[in-house]
């Protein structure tokens, strides 16, 4: 049940995986400790303080095992329900490996749960969430792309009444493309690589205009949109789920292709997967949901804004919480997102996700992650068909169709018409992969239970 090449490692040292799990992930690390500090000195409680203190001390351990490089140990049973999955992992795959030579996405997930159990086995912050002012933050930094975006789509869409029914199809094909652009290139602000951006950076990221489309579109290596039009158009008005990445603004392009969804009834349900607990970094939990719809509507993080700005804001925001309000939108958290295994595993280790998954119409995954996660994230040739790549979660009776929109950011590529592609760019771009300036959307077709 595995691909038939090599897994990333962070011993590879020409993968992404070594500065990630070498440099990286202390940094990060580092920063989350920063956070634990600056909100233990605005305590007053001594209780909550000495308990504060003991998670601090907890993730300087963890700061020594990633660092000297330790083995990976058990998780301790803190009464989460995916401590089974993650332990059961652990011993039969890798028992005696370090962080540096168990798989690079076992590794990196490992090391958010571990961060995680530093305050899950704590009395008073169980569910402290240490990049939860960061995330905050960055959603407040992209003010432009925000009510670029929401000046154009509180004004709920209308259908002219004197058009062909061919023109109509035309338009709402057109919409349809634009729309999943955003929703893509929403994904290249990912706060674990784009740490200390300047607010021009996040700018030139986020434009969303359509000429900026049309040039970015030449950067979709693989590029399956006209079939995710087709398969739009064929389950008209079904179920479309979203596996989710990150936080903020992402999930704020995310929520703005769903809304077009339901508007033109391409969809008349979208379910939201999110994260149970704080994921490499940016990813959404419950918390960074309900903020952002509500920070929308009731919340005055863009003091420059004008009136009319502020308006479509709340426009917009109240309309989605109507979805959520009507069942039309439903956020849902499974333990099995936040494990260390592929989705090569998902039909058998989580079962009930699977079966739920396949009576969906359309799951789209978002982000690197979760690319990752699909295609085991192996040194897989760039022209490998997607439906190779992705192995059971195309070929297992029941799998549901599946889309990829992802911003190129680690080492794993597929879904290329050809080679060539990937070695012109090894030439002459070396970065090309972790840049997140290119990007795939990719379709797999699925198989019927
Ligand atoms: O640390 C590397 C990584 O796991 C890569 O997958 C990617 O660079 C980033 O973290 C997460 O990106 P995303 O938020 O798009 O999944
Ligand atoms: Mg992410």
């Amino acid at each position: 049940n595995n691909p038939p090449w090599p897994a990333y490692r962070g011993y590879h040292e020409y993968s992404f995986a070594h500065a990630t799990m070498g440099h990286r992930l202390p940094t990060i690390l580092g920063k989350a400790i920063d956070d634990a500090v600056t909100t233990l000195n605005t305590l007053s409680d001594e209780g909550e303080i000495l308990d504060l203190a003991d998670c601090i001390e907890r993730m300087g351990e963890l700061m020594v095992d990633l660092s000297e490089n330790h083995k990976l140990r058990p998780i301790i049973d803190d009464g989460e329900g995916d401590v089974a999955l993650w332990n059961k992992e652990i011993a039969k795959y890798f028992q005696g490996k370090d962080f540096m030579n168990a798989p690079w996405l076992f590794a990196e997930a490992y090391k958010y749960r571990r961060l995680h159990e530093c305050f899950s086995v704590s009395k008073h912050w169980r569910m402290y969430d240490v990049f939860a002012r960061q995330k905050c933050d960055t959603f407040s930094r992209s003010q432009d792309a925000v009510f670029e975006l929401s000046m154009r789509f509180a004004e709920p869409f209308k259908h002219s009444s004197n058009i062909t029914q061919e023109e109509r199809l035309e338009r709402e094909k057109f919409m349809f493309l634009e729309l999943t652009q955003v929703c893509l290139w929403g994904n290249s602000t990912d706060l674990s690589l784009l740490i200390n951006m300047t607010e021009e950076q996040l700018k030139s990221l986020q434009s969303t205009g359509g000429e900026h489309l049309a040039a970015t579109e030449k950067n979709i290596l693989g590029n399956h949109m006209e079939n995710l039009w087709e398969t739009a158009k064929d389950i008209r008005g079904g179920r479309i789920d979203f596996v989710l990445d990150n936080a903020g603004f992402e999930l704020y392009c995310d929520c703005v292709y769903a809304d077009y969804l339901i508007q033109s009834g391409l969809a008349s349900q979208i379910r939201f997967h999110g994260k149970r607990i704080p994921w490499f970094v940016s990813d959404v939990t419950k918390r960074d949901w309900e903020w952002l719809l509500n920070i929308m509507v009731y919340g005055q993080l863009f003091p420059t804004a004008s009136e009319a700005e502020l308006e479509s804001l709340r426009r917009l925001g109240q309309r989605w919480k109507q979805y959520e309000k009507e069942g039309k939108w439903i956020y849902e958290q499974h333990p099995f997102w936040c494990t260390g295994y592929t989705f090569w595993d998902l039909h058998s280790e989580a079962p009930d996700l699977f079966l739920h998954l396949s009576k969906s119409d359309l799951v789209i995954f978002k982000g690197d992650l979760n690319h990752r996660k699909l295609t085991y994230d192996c040194a897989a040739p760039p022209n490998t068909a997607f439906d190779e790549a992705i192995g059971p979660m195309a070929s297992a009776p029941g799998a549901p169709i599946v889309c990829s929109l992802r911003t190129i950011k680690s080492d794993v590529v597929v879904g290329l018409p050809n080679r060539a592609i990937a070695d012109k760019l090894d030439e002459a771009e070396p970065g090309w992969k972790i840049s997140g300036k290119y990007a795939v959307v990719l379709l797999s077709e699925g198989r019927p239970g």
